[in-house]
């Protein structure tokens, strides 16, 4: 046992090793391959997680399936909100009878929900089928926790608080062949009001520009056409580690710049600390997709003021008129909370005011969900749920309507569209998406998948368009 490497990430190929030899006895055994299923709730934080999770069980041999009915079930959770604990409960509720006809069936369960101590001693308590629990601090270690699992046969938690290390450079498993997200960052340390992100995912992080551009580079090569650059508020890449002197711009700009870089985007942008620079570099750079979400929250400088998060309506504004004065037509989408504590009609009619005054492409809406352990969580005057129900009808009302006028500014324009995947409902049709994000369904052959090419968007359908090539 004392041959086990110390180092990362030497220590968890070290692992994946000695799975893949009990997984083969573990296959002989039953006299089939084994399989896994990974379900992955969240944002594209948690969904990117996921994928180095497939890594890891594809190099120890494990099988992807679809079904849950596998022989490794992962649960990658997340915790925005109140009611996913609940419907996870459910869920593991209905798994012991899938588990029931499977006993050597393991489950795991990690990512955000899991950093909860209240998560954690439920599950003790009540979900003895949970056979592996880990945190979004160690999610690096799947394969040493499965083995201790395979081991042992106990029950394996780990959750750990915080961490000082990141472990890079583990395998990966896009689900895409032709776009990838790299993590530029890890955690927040904004502390809205509400949010229980910063909790969950521990302080911020900024990864070495070399290793980003590294990743990038080795993505490119790969043939990956299209990089998405991650984290919970890029703007502030680097601000925290003082090794880091490169900014977010000038970060964008050297990934833009890469050899047979076709596009690249980034999630998500505050807007407290979206600079110029960030607006005259999209601007200078083909290959910086036409679109930023911009997550407003809501239009009443009161109620932004108590959700910390450091800019004004009119600030807001401002920097839209900034952005859209150098980037004519770009695409700009927002997150929207409804029913934040203390808000009066007055402050939802600064939301409607604000929605109206920028016209998103598209805006996801929410209701706000009271987060144990989150300052808003203890604000007086919390709203009722019939008043939010009906200002949350009439903001979808208006998101919607403006959604659908926007989207007709490109009707009959060509533009490049990068193929992703043949449509669900129409077999002769192919899906893809252009540079400002928008969907667009055309006639093709599957043998598109992957590639850029130019497509006439010809009817706007409110969310999407049907497209037809422009050969
Ligand atoms: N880092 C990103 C947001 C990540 S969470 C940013 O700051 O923009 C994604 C979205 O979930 C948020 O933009 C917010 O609109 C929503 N959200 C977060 N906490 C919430 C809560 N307690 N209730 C309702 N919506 C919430
Ligand atoms: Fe949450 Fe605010 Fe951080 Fe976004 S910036 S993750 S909303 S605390
Ligand atoms: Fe959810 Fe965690 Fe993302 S709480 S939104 S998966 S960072």
């Amino acid at each position: 046992m004392n041959n086990i490497p110390v180092m990362e990430p030497d220590r968890q190929y070290y692992f994946m090793d000695r799975c893949k030899e009990r997984l083969a006895d573990l296959m002989e055994k039953a006299g089939r391959g084994l399989t896994y299923n990974i379900q992955t709730f969240g944002c594209q934080m948690n969904a990117h997680d996921s994928e180095k999770l497939k890594g890891i069980l594809d190099l120890i041999g494990y099988q992807e399936t679809e079904s849950e009915e596998a022989d490794l079930v992962i649960f990658n959770t997340c915790t925005v909100r109140e009611n996913a604990n609940q419907k996870l409960y459910g869920h593991l509720g209905h798994m012991k009878s899938v588990k029931a006809k499977n006993p050597d069936m393991l489950i795991c369960l990690c990512g955000c929900m899991m950093q909860e101590p209240h998560v954690i001693e439920t599950l003790k308590a009540k979900y003895k089928l949970v056979d592996i629990i880990f945190g979004t601090h160690n999610i690096y270690k799947l394969a040493e926790l499965l083995y201790q699992r395979l081991d042992t046969g106990a029950r394996v938690i780990e959750v750990l608080s915080h961490s000082e290390i990141t472990v890079e450079k583990l395998p990966q498993k896009r689900k895409y062949q032709f776009k990838a997200g790299v993590n530029i960052m890890y955690g927040c340390n904004n502390f809205c009001t509400y949010c229980i992100v910063p909790y969950v995912r521990g302080r911020e992080k900024s990864r070495a520009k070399e290793d980003i551009l590294e990743e990038c580079r080795m993505l490119i090569d790969a043939g990956v056409k299209e990089i998405m650059l991650l984290g919970q508020n890029v703007n502030s890449y680097g601000n925290t580690n003082p090794e880091i002197s490169t900014t977010f711009p000038e970060l964008l700009a050297e990934v833009a710049e890469l050899p047979g870089i076709s596009r690249v985007r980034f999630m998500t942008s505050h807007p407290k600390d979206l600079s110029d620079e960030l607006i005259d570099v999209i601007a200078s750079h083909e290959t910086v997709c036409r679109h930023i979400h911009l997550p407003v929250q809501s239009g009443s400088t009161k109620l932004l003021t108590a959700m910390n998060r450091r800019y004004t309506k009119e600030s807001y504004l401002a920097l839209v008129d900034r952005i859209r004065e150098k980037l004519p037509g770009i695409s700009l989408t927002t997150d929207i909370i409804v029913g934040f504590p203390g808000e009066t009609e007055e402050d939802f009619l600064d939301t409607l005011d604000i929605v109206e005054r920028v016209r998103y492409d598209q805006a996801f809406t929410f209701i706000y969900s009271k987060r144990t352990g989150t300052p808003a969580a203890d604000y007086p005057d919390q709203i009722s749920a019939d008043v939010i129900k009906d200002r949350f009808d009439r903001l979808l009302t208006s998101v919607n309507r403006i959604a659908g006028e926007e989207l007709a500014r490109f009707e009959g324009s060509v533009r490049d569209v990068l193929v992703e995947e043949p449509n669900r409902q129409d077999a002769s049709l192919v899906t893809g998406r252009t540079s400002e994000n928008v969907t667009v369904h055309f006639p093709g052959s599957t043998d598109l998948i992957g590639q850029i090419v130019p497509v006439r968007l010809k009817e706007c359908k409110g969310f999407y368009f049907i497209g037809e090539q422009d050969l």
